[in-house]
């Protein structure tokens, strides 16, 4: 017998995606946020949430570093661990989406396996891959919480853009050029993409 033989879902008798979107008047989506450890993923992602919310809009921020001292942490930084932690972050946001709220997502999901896994659950057509762009070498000389000295002094492994991989996004969405722009710049261009996505008409 498999586990989900027993398992009855009754999509067809719960109130829809529509209809919280036209209850909350704005259509859901999943803002995908890519990006080395210290790339700026949080600091624009709690900029936008603000600015969509001043706005009206009602947002969920899903961040790596919060998600990881409650749902997900038994989770390590190998790759199994990584790939568990997207995928559950995925099916939340997926949740979400249904329930009609903006999910603004903050996860370094370093390969393109796990940006795939996550756009497949959530949907190619919901899902808005932002790639924040910093090189290690920038991240490293912000180092804003000290990771990055640990890392040289030997102290972290499977640190992402060392000794774990990052794919630099092929086809993301939206590119945020942190190196030439201040974190408001980059957050008033990211909401200016996200608009035109979420407004309803
Ligand atoms: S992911 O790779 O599984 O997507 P996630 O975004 O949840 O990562 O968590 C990344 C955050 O965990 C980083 O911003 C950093 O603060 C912290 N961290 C701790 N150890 C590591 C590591 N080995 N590699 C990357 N980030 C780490």
């Amino acid at each position: 017998m498999s586990v989900g033989e027993n398992i009855h879902p009754i999509f067809d008798r719960i109130l829809q995606r529509s209809d919280k979107e036209a209850l909350l008047k704005q259509r859901s989506k999943v803002i995908w946020m890519t990006g080395l450890s210290g790339s700026g993923k949080s600091t624009i992602a709690q900029g936008v949430e603000k600015l969509l919310h001043e706005r009206g809009f009602l947002t969920k921020l899903l961040d790596g570093d919060n998600v990881r001292t409650g749902i997900n942490k038994n989770l390590s930084f190998s790759e199994d661990d990584r790939l568990e932690n997207i995928r559950r972050v995925a099916e939340v946001s997926k949740l979400f989406l249904e329930g009609g709220i903006i999910t603004i997502n903050s996860f370094v999901s370093p390969t393109y396996d796990l940006r795939d896994l996550a756009r497949g659950i959530v949907g190619t057509e919901d899902f808005v891959e932002v790639y924040v762009k910093a090189s290690y070498e920038l991240c490293e000389q912000r180092d804003v919480k000290g990771l990055y000295a640990k890392v040289r002094a030997g102290q972290i492994a499977n640190f992402t853009g060392k000794d774990a991989p990052f794919d630099e996004p092929i086809n993301p969405e939206v590119v945020i050029d942190t190196a030439n722009q201040t974190p408001e710049e980059s957050v008033d261009y990211l909401v200016e993409k996200i608009l035109p996505l979420i407004q309803y008409s």
